[in-house]
């Protein structure tokens, strides 16, 4: 489906992609077409670059939706992902009371790890992106997916995290103490009194605690996994991969886009963004042969400047076709190397008439 038709019809996009390529600029610029064309979009970004976190009025991490006004018919909101507190929620939510939830929140090893946790910002981002789908605000919702080198880190985080809380040495960690450890061997408590040792004590008593603190809330955790699970591959949900031409980052993406389809989750729509300059039709070698004739003149060195460049542009091309053909039947929108960043809404409108289609 083209990005236009997407940003019209989707009630969820997620823009997946390697580290720098502009997942976080295309996102924006979704969720900013969708408000032109009429419908309420909400971004949730991670890591926006400072000046364009500025731009949309995102001045700090929040946990809830930031209105962006401007001369759209629809809305455009924007926030930042704050995967501290959106993991704060979360335990507000499943722990069975109050004080539950408050040890939890207390423990040091739960503020060490909250943040830290492999994989908690992907988990995170999936967390947010059912709760706003679950609060029925908006009806697109486009979601930045943080850098990662494995495609699946964003999709498999709800399931590592009810994984991790499965984890036996946590379950052991978890059982009531004292009649648990006579029964376990002189060998896993000379171990447990090493890692002590290492890491203090007081480590692991937090870590026991952190572990006892969550009990009884797996399930809860595991239900809501599933649902988020259910929600990516609902028919509403839309992947979009964005990849640059560069040889290392179209291989990167097409291990993406393998591991999206396997997980039955087919990417719908390619970006190629940051494409070098064409200039019209022509071969490089009749270029540098016209460079070699002229050698010695401005002539000669422009012409072999235009060769360089039609190479780039040819190995480009090669590069996007075999990465095109991967996700065909999904369309490829190409983006090319703008001269600054893209930090504003001027800069998003920009990127946006490379994106979508003109007549809307
Ligand atoms: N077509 C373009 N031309 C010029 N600059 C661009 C273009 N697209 C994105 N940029 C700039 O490149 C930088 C990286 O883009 P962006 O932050 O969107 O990438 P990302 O994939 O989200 O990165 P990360 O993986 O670090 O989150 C930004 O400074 C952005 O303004
Ligand atoms: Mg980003």
């Amino acid at each position: 489906m083209t990005l236009t038709a997407l940003a019209r019809t989707r009630a969820i996009v997620i823009c997946c992609g390697s580290g720098g390529v502009g997942k976080t600029t295309a996102a924006a610029a979704l969720a900013l077409e969708g408000a032109r064309l009429g419908r309420s979009a909400v971004v949730v970004t991670i890591d926006p670059a400072k000046r364009l976190a500025n731009a949309m009025g995102l001045d700090e991490l929040s946990n809830t939706p930031k209105r962006i006004d401007g001369d759209w018919p629809g809305e455009l909101w924007a926030m930042m992902l704050d995967t501290k507190s959106t993991f704060d929620a979360l335990v507000l939510k499943y722990a069975p009371d109050r004080s539950q939830a408050e040890s939890i929140l207390r423990n040091r090893f739960y503020r060490n790890i909250a943040g830290a946790l492999s994989g908690t910002q992907e988990y995170m981002a999936m967390e947010k992106l059912f709760e706003l789908h679950e609060s029925g605000q908006f009806e697109l919702i486009v979601v930045d997916t943080p850098p990662t080198r494995n495609a699946l880190d964003f999709i498999d985080a709800p399931r590592r995290l009810t994984r991790f809380l499965d984890n036996r040495i946590f379950r052991w960690l978890m059982l009531p103490t004292r009649a648990y450890l006579k029964a376990v061997n002189v060998a896993t408590q000379a171990l447990l009194r090493t890692i002590s040792r290492v890491v203090g004590s007081e480590v692991i008593k937090d870590a026991v605690a952190f572990f006892r603190a969550f009990e009884g809330m797996e399930d809860g955790f595991r239900d809501r996994a599933q649902r988020v699970l259910a929600l990516l591959s609902d028919p509403g949900t839309a992947f979009v991969l964005v990849a640059s031409p560069r040889r290392d980052a179209v291989e990167e993406a097409s291990f993406f886009a393998d591991k999206l389809r396997d997980a039955g989750l087919p990417v719908e729509s390619l970006v190629v963004n940051r494409l070098h300059p064409r200039f019209g039709a022509g071969r490089p070698e009749a270029d540098r042969e016209r460079a070699r004739t002229l050698a010695g003149t401005d002539l000669g060195a422009l012409f072999a400047n235009l060769a360089d460049f039609r190479l780039v542009a040819q190995r480009e091309d090669e590069h996007i076709a075999g990465l095109a053909s991967k996700v065909a039947p999904a369309p490829v929108t190409r983006v090319p190397f703008l001269p600054t960043d893209v930090h504003d809404l001027e800069g998003l409108r920009e990127v946006g008439g490379y994106l979508f289609d003109v007549a809307g």
